[in-house]
C-alpha cells in the first residue's frame, strides 16, 4: 500500500470518528493510538473504509507510513497530553512535516505551541473541530489557526470533510496562532449560553406552566420550525420527548439535575474579562452550571428557606412570550460573543473575519441555526459593529424583546431562576442606556482613592470638593 496522505493520532471517539470521515472522502489515512489494543477495534469497525486505512502500533511505524511531507492531526485530550505527544513526535518528523492539534485546546497553548514550531522553523496548526461524534463523522465545522501556507497545504482535506452549507465548505482559516482555537472556544461559550436559555424557558414551562416533558417537546419542535430554528432547540425536542427504558418515565425527569463541563465555556468569559468585552449571558450560564453541580448547597438551601410554589397563571405569560424572549436572548448572546472576537482580533492582532466566522457555523457545529445566515449576512455589511445595532437585528430586538421583559419579570416575581434571560435583558437594558449610573462608581473612586474623574461639561481629570475635606480631617 503507498503512504497515506494524512495521519491521526488518537483513536477516541473524536479521532476515530475523524479518520473514518477523512476515509470516507478518499483520502488514504495511517492512524495511531497510545494504547495499541485499540487499533484492530478502530480496524473493524472502519469496514470497507478499511482499505484506505493502515493503522501502525509504534509511532516510528506511523510516521514510516506517511507520505512526505507529512500532516498529522492530533486528537488527543487538550493540555499535557498535547504537548508530551508533540515532544514524543517531534524528533520523528522531518522539517517541513506539520503537527495539525484538532482537540479543543485552550488558545494560549495552542499560540504557545505556534511559538515554538515557528522558532523551530516546523509548520503547526491549531484547528477548532466542532459538531461532536456525528459531526467528526459526516461533517463538522472546522475553525484553522497558524500560518496560511500551513492552512493551504490541508484545505482541500479540511474542506472535503467539513460539513457544507449551500455547497460552501465550513471550513475557514481564522488566523495566526491560536486564532482558531480561540474562534472555538468562543463558540463554545455561545454553545453554554444557548443551552442554558434553553434550559431556563423549559424551567418556565415546567415550573412555571406546569407542562409534562411530551408538552414540552411539541413546544420546542414547534419553535424550531420559525425563527428559533437550530440544533439545540431540534435536539431539545428529542430529548424532551425520550422515554427512559428502564422506568417507563420520561428520560428528561430522571436524569440529575447536575451539569458538567470541561471548561470551554469559562474559559470564553476568563478571556472576555481580560479583554474587557462583557459577555453577561455566557457568563451566567457558566454560573448556571456551577450552582447546578453546588447540589448540596441548593439542597441545604431548599431545605432552609423552602422552595417557592413557581406557579405562572396561565394568563400572565403566552408561549409566544418565551419564544419572543429566546429570540431575543439568543440575538443579545451573539453579539456578545462577536464582540469579544472582535476585541480578541484588535488585540491578538488576527484579523479575525467576521463573516466568515458566522458563515463557518452555519453547519455541522453545535450552534449551527438558521439566524446565523443574516447574522453573516450582517457582519458583512459592518463587521466591527454589534449585531444588536445591525438593522437586520435591530428590528429583531425591537419585535422580541418585550416578550423578553416580560418572561424574566414574570418568572423572577414566580421565584424562577432565569440567570441567562435576566442577564441578556439586563445587557440590553445596558446597551440603550446614554447614561448609567457610573458616576457614582466614579465619584467614590475619587473619595476614596483619588481616582478623578470625567467631567460631563469639560476635558481632563477633576476630583471632588470632597477630597480636601476628608483628607485633612
Ligand atoms: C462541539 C462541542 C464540544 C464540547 C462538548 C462538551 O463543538 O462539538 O463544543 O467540543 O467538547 O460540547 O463541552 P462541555 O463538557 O464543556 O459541556
Amino acid at each position: 500500500m503507498s503512504k497515506a496522505e494524512i495521519g491521526v493520532i488518537g483513536l477516541g471517539t473524536m479521532g476515530a470518528m475523524l479518520a473514518l470521515n477523512i476515509a470516507d472522502n478518499g483520502f488514504s489515512v495511517a492512524v495511531h493510538n497510545r494504547t495499541a489494543a485499540r487499533i484492530p477495534e478502530f480496524m473493524d469497525m472502519a469496514g470497507p473504509l478499511g482499505e484506505r486505512i493502515t493503522g501502525h502500533a509504534t509511532l516510528e511505524d506511523f510516521v514510516a507510513g506517511l507520505a512526505q511531507p507529512r500532516n498529522i492531526v492530533l486528537m488527543v485530550p487538550a493540555g499535557d497530553a498535547v504537548d508530551a505527544q508533540i515532544a514524543q513526535l517531534r524528533p520523528l518528523l522531518d522539517e517541513d512535516d506539520m503537527i495539525i492539534d484538532a482537540g479543543n485546546a485552550n488558545f494560549h497553548d495552542t499560540q504557545r505551541r505556534a511559538k515554538d514550531a515557528e522558532d523551530a522553523g516546523v509548520p503547526y496548526l491549531g484547528i477548532g473541530v466542532s459538531g461532536g461524534a456525528e459531526g467528526a463523522r459526516f461533517g463538522p465545522s472546522i475553525m484553522g489557526g497558524g500560518t496560511r501556507e500551513a492552512w493551504d497545504r490541508v484545505a482541500h482535506i479540511l474542506e472535503k470533510i467539513s460539513a457544507k452549507y449551500e455547497d460552501h465548505p465550513c471550513a475557514t482559516y481564522m488566523g495566526a496562532g491560536g486564532a482558531g482555537h480561540f474562534v472555538k472556544t468562543v463558540h463554545n461559550g455561545i454553545e453554554y449560553a444557548d443551552m442554558q436559555l434553553i434550559a431556563e424557558a423549559y424551567g418556565v414551562l415546567r415550573d412555571g406552566l406546569g407542562k409534562d416533558a411530551a408538552a414540552c417537546a411539541s413546544i420546542f419542535d414547534k419553535w424550531n420550525e420559525g425563527p428559533l430554528q437550530s440544533y439545540l432547540i431540534e435536539i431539545s425536542g428529542k430529548v424532551a420527548e425520550a422515554t427512559d427504558p428502564e422506568t417507563g418515565a420520561p428520560m428528561l425527569d430522571m436524569i440529575l439535575d447536575r451539569a458538567g463541563q470541561k471548561g470551554t465555556g469559562r474559559w470564553t468569559v476568563i478571556e472576555s474579562q481580560m479583554l474587557g468585552t462583557p459577555v453577561p449571558v455566557i457568563e451566567a450560564a457558566v454560573v448556571a452550571r456551577n450552582m447546578s453541580a453546588a447540589r448540596d448547597l441548593r439542597l441545604a438551601g431548599a431545605a432552609a428557606f423552602g422552595t417557592p410554589d413557581r406557579t405562572i397563571a396561565e394568563d400572565a405569560l403566552t408561549l409566544g412570550d418565551l419564544e419572543q424572549a429566546l429570540i431575543a436572548g439568543k440575538v443579545l448572546c451573539y453579539a456578545q460573543g462577536f464582540d469579544l472576537l472582535g476585541k480578541a482580533s484588535t488585540d491578538y492582532g488576527w484579523s479575525l473575519p467576521m463573516a466568515e466566522i458566522a458563515k463557518v457555523w452555519r453547519e455541522g457545529c453545535i450552534i449551527r441555526s438558521a439566524m446565523l445566515n443574516d447574522m453573516a449576512a450582517a457582519l458583512s455589511d459592518a463587521p466591527d459593529q454589534n449585531l444588536a445595532l445591525a438593522p437586520y437585528f435591530h428590528k429583531i430586538l425591537e419585535d422580541n424583546i418585550a416578550g423578553l421583559r416580560k418572561v424574566a419579570v414574570v418568572a423572577m416575581t414566580a421565584g424562577q431562576p432565569v440567570p441567562a434571560l435576566a442577564a441578556a435583558l439586563n445587557y440590553f437594558d445596558t446597551l440603550i442606556s446614554a447614561r448609567t449610573t457610573a458616576n457614582m462608581l466614579q465619584a467614590q473612586r475619587d473619595y476614596f482613592g483619588a481616582h478623578s474623574f470625567e467631567r460631563t461639561d469639560a476635558e481632563g481629570a477633576h476630583h471632588g470638593p470632597w477630597l480636601d475635606q476628608h483628607l485633612q480631617g
